[in-house]
C-alpha cells in the first residue's frame, strides 16, 4: 500500500500522472514539480542528475515503493544514476520514435523535445535503433516549457512559438510528430488545430503500462480497484501550481512547498 513517487522539472509530468491514475486507480501517488528549477532542457547533465537524486531521496523518504521519472530530459540525464542508487523500480520515459516510425505513411517523422533530450546519447541510440526506416527531423522547442509552466496553453505567444517549431517539420513532409517532452501534451489541442492532418504521439500511456507491469512483477501493486490519493509538492510557487491543477490535473488539490 505504499505510494508511487512521480517527478518532473515542473508541471509537464502531470500529463503522465493522469495516465498513471487512469491505469492504476487504486494507487496512492506523490508528485513533485521541480518548477523552481525548470526548465531542465538547457541545464547541464550534472545539475539535472543531482536534482533528480535529491527529489528521489525525498520521495523515498515519503515511503515511495517505485519512482517514475515523468520527464524525458531527466530520464536521459539521470536514469542510470537513479537506478544505480535506489533499489526499487525506476520507470523513465523517452520520445516515442519507434511507434512514430511504425505509424508514418510519408516516411518522415518530426520529434519535438528539449535540447537536452535531443542532444543526449540515449536519444542518439534510440534513433540509431529505430529511426533507420524513416527520416527523423528533430526540433528543439526553447521557450515552450516556460509557456506551459505559466499556464499559457493557447495564447498568441504559445501559438507563435508552435508555428515556428512546426513549420520546418510540415514543410519537409512529416505526417507524424512525437511529443518528446511531457509538457507538450498540454498544447496538443493547439497543435491539432494548427496541423490537422498530423498524428501526434505521446508516451504517457506506455509509461503507465510499463509501471503497472513492473509493480506486478515485484508484487507491489496496491491490490484495490479505486480510492487512490494524490499529494503534490513544488519547489516553485505552491499557489501557482494550485491555480494550474484544475486545468492540468483535472481538479483542485492542496500543494505543499518542497522542503
Ligand atoms: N517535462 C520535461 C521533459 O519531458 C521538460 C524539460 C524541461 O524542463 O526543459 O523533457
Amino acid at each position: 500500500m505504499r505510494p508511487i513517487g512521480v517527478f518532473d522539472s515542473g508541471v509537464g509530468g502531470l500529463s503522465v500522472l493522469r495516465q498513471i491514475r487512469a491505469a492504476l486507480p487504486g494507487e496512492d501517488l506523490l508528485y513533485v514539480a521541480d518548477s523552481g528549477h525548470a526548465p531542465y532542457g538547457t541545464r547541464p547533465q550534472r545539475f539535472i542528475e543531482s536534482r533528480s537524486i535529491a527529489i528521489a531521496e525525498f520521495l523515498v523518504a515519503q515511503g515511495a515503493k517505485a519512482l517514475v521519472v515523468a520527464c524525458n530530459t531527466a530520464t536521459a540525464a539521470a536514469i542510470a544514476a537513479l537506478r544505480g542508487k535506489f533499489d526499487l523500480p525506476v520507470v523513465g520515459m523517452e520520445p516515442a520514435v519507434k511507434p512514430a516510425v511504425e505509424a508514418t505513411r510519408s516516411g518522415v517523422i518530426g520529434v519535438l523535445a528539449t535540447g537536452g533530450t535531443l542532444e543526449s546519447a540515449k536519444f542518439a541510440s534510440l534513433v540509431e535503433r529505430f529511426g533507420s526506416r524513416s527520416r527523423v527531423i528533430v526540433q528543439p522547442c526553447p521557450g515552450l516549457v516556460e509557456q506551459v509552466e505559466k499556464g499559457d496553453l493557447a495564447g498568441i505567444a504559445t501559438r507563435d512559438l508552435l508555428e515556428r517549431f512546426l513549420r520546418p517539420l510540415l514543410d519537409q513532409g512529416a505526417d507524424t510528430v512525437v511529443l518528446g517532452c511531457t509538457h507538450y501534451p498540454f498544447v496538443a489541442p493547439l497543435l491539432r488545430e494548427m496541423a490537422p492532418g498530423v498524428a501526434l504521439i505521446e508516451t504517457g500511456g506506455a509509461v503507465s503500462r510499463q509501471l503497472a507491469r513492473r509493480l506486478d512483477e515485484e508484487a507491489l501493486l496496491a491490490g484495490r480497484q479505486g480510492g487512490g490519493t494524490e499529494r503534490f509538492w513544488t519547489s516553485g510557487d505552491p499557489r501557482q501550481l494550485a491555480d494550474l491543477l484544475p486545468r492540468l490535473w483535472g481538479c483542485a488539490a492542496p500543494v505543499e512547498r518542497l522542503p
